[in-house]
C-alpha cells in the first residue's frame, strides 16, 4: 500500500519536524488511543506522511499554543465525535456509461456548497476520472498519489469552483480501477479523516457493476443512479439496484432521470425501473428528481465551467438546486444547529477552541 520510500524513520522525523526523538515517542504514549481513533496505528519504527502531519500538529498544539495534554485530547476527542457522524457520503453511479454522472456530481457538489455545505468531489473513476476536466483545474496530485504514500489526502486536495474541493481520479491508470482489500481499506481510512474537514462527500463512480464500482457505492449513505430515457440505460440501472443490494450496500438509492424532454417523462423512466425492483427485488427506491436534455450542459462542459455557475439560471440549474435541496436537506438544519451552539461544554473556551480548530482543520 504504502511504499517503503515513502516511510520515515524516528531519526528522519526528528529532523523532518525539530521534535526531539523521545518527545515523538512521549506524544505517541500520551495520544496512542487518538491515532487508533483515526486509524493512523503506529507502524513501530516507521511513521507515514499522516503520522508525522498529525505528530507535528500535536507538537505545534503543546508549544506555540502552550496547551495541556488534556485540553489537546478534550479537543482531538471532541471534534472527531462532533464531525465524523456528520460527514454525508453520497455516490453517484449509473449503469451505462455517458449518462451524466459527472455532470451531476460537479454540478450538486457546487449547488450543496452554495449552500453552505463544505463539500468534496472524490473523483471515483480511477481509470477515466475526469472531474478535473469539467471543473477546469490542473491537479496537483491524485488519489494514486496518496495511495502511494507520496503526499497526503488532504495535499492532493484541489481547490475547486465555488470553494469544493476536489480529489482528482486518476486518468487512464486501468489497473487501479479494482483496488485491492489493502488499497480500498486504507482510502476508506483516509476518506473518513476528512470527516473533520467537510460535511459532504460526493463520489463520483466509474459506470457498470464491477467491483471497482461496488467498492465505493459501499461507503455510501446515499447512492443517486443516473439513467436516461434510452433502453440500455434503464435495463441497466436496474443491475445496479440488483447488484448494489446483493453486495449489501446499506445506502437509500435514489433515480435521477437524466436528458429528459418532460417531468412526466422521467416519471415514466423511474416508474418502469420502480416497479421491475420491486417485483424482482422486493425493493423501492426513492425518486429524487429529473434534469432536462438542454444544449447548454454541453456547452459548459466545453467550456469546462460547470453549469450552476455558467448559467445561473438556466432551467437545469434551478433542478439542481432543487435535487441538492432534497438530497442534503438532513444535513442543511444540523450544520445550522451546530453552529448556534457548538461551544456549550463550557471547556476550554471560545477563544481556545478557535486557535486549536484553525490548528486542526
Ligand atoms: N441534461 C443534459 N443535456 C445535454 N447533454 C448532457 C446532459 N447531461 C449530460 N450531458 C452530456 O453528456 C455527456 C456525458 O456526460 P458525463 O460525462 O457527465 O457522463 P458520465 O456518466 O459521467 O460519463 P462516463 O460514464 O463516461 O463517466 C457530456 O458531453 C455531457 O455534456
Ligand atoms: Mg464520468
Amino acid at each position: 500500500m504504502v511504499s517503503r520510500e515513502s516511510l520515515h524513520s524516528l531519526h528522519d522525523v526528528a529532523l523532518l519536524t525539530g521534535i526531539e526523538e523521545s518527545k515523538i515517542r512521549y506524544l505517541e504514549n500520551e495520544f496512542h488511543d487518538y491515532f487508533k481513533l483515526k486509524q493512523l496505528d503506529l507502524r513501530g519504527s516507521y511513521f507515514d506522511a499522516n503520522q508525522v502531519s498529525v505528530l507535528s500538529q500535536l507538537h505545534r498544539l503543546m508549544t506555540e499554543q502552550k496547551l495541556s495534554v488534556s485540553e489537546v485530547r478534550h479537543f482531538y476527542g471532541h471534534l472527531f465525535s462532533e464531525r465524523r457522524k456528520k460527514v454525508k457520503m453520497v455516490a453517484v453511479t449509473s449503469g451505462k456509461g455517458g449518462v451524466g454522472k459527472s455532470t451531476v456530481t460537479v454540478n450538486l457538489a457546487i449547488a450543496a456548497a452554495q449552500r453552505g455545505l463544505r463539500t468534496m468531489v472524490f473523483d471515483a473513476d480511477l481509470g477515466l476520472g475526469n472531474v478535473h476536466v469539467l471543473t477546469g483545474i490542473q491537479p496537483q496530485g491524485t488519489v494514486l498519489d496518496v495511495l502511494a504514500g507520496k503526499i497526503t489526502m488532504t495535499q492532493a486536495l484541489a481547490e475547486g469552483p465555488a470553494n469544493i474541493k476536489i480529489l482528482c481520479g486518476g486518468a487512464g491508470v486501468s489497473e487501479l480501477a479494482n483496488l485491492n482489500r489493502e488499497y480500498l481499506a486504507f482510502l476508506t481510512r483516509e476518506l473518513e479523516r476528512l470527516a473533520f474537514e467537510f460535511d459532504l462527500i460526493l463520489m463520483d463512480t466509474a459506470a457498470g457493476i464491477a467491483d471497482g464500482v461496488v467498492q465505493f457505492l459501499r461507503l455510501a449513505d446515499e447512492i443517486v443512479v443516473v439513467a436516461t430515457p434510452n433502453v440500455a440505460s434503464v435495463l441497466d440501472a436496474y443491475g445496479v439496484v440488483k447488484v448494489a443490494r446483493q453486495a449489501q450496500c446499506g445506502g437509500q438509492i435514489h433515480f435521477l432521470i437524466n436528458q429528459v424532454d418532460t417531468l412526466q417523462q422521467s416519471l415514466g423512466v423511474f416508474n418502469n425501473i420502480s416497479s421491475c425492483t420491486q417485483r424482482f427485488l422486493a425493493y423501492t427506491p426513492q425518486y429524487l428528481g429529473h434534469l432536462l436534455r438542454d444544449p447548454a450542459v454541453e456547452q459548459a462542459y466545453q467550456a469546462r465551467r460547470p453549469l450552476v455557475l455558467s448559467h445561473p439560471t438556466a432551467p437545469n440549474t434551478l433542478l439542481f438546486h432543487e435535487v441538492s435541496a432534497k438530497l442534503f436537506a438532513e444535513i442543511l438544519p444540523r450544520k445550522k444547529r451546530r453552529n448556534k451552539d457548538g461551544n456549550n461544554q463550557g471547556f476550554p473556551s471560545q477563544a481556545v477552541q478557535e486557535r486549536v480548530g484553525r490548528e486542526l482543520c
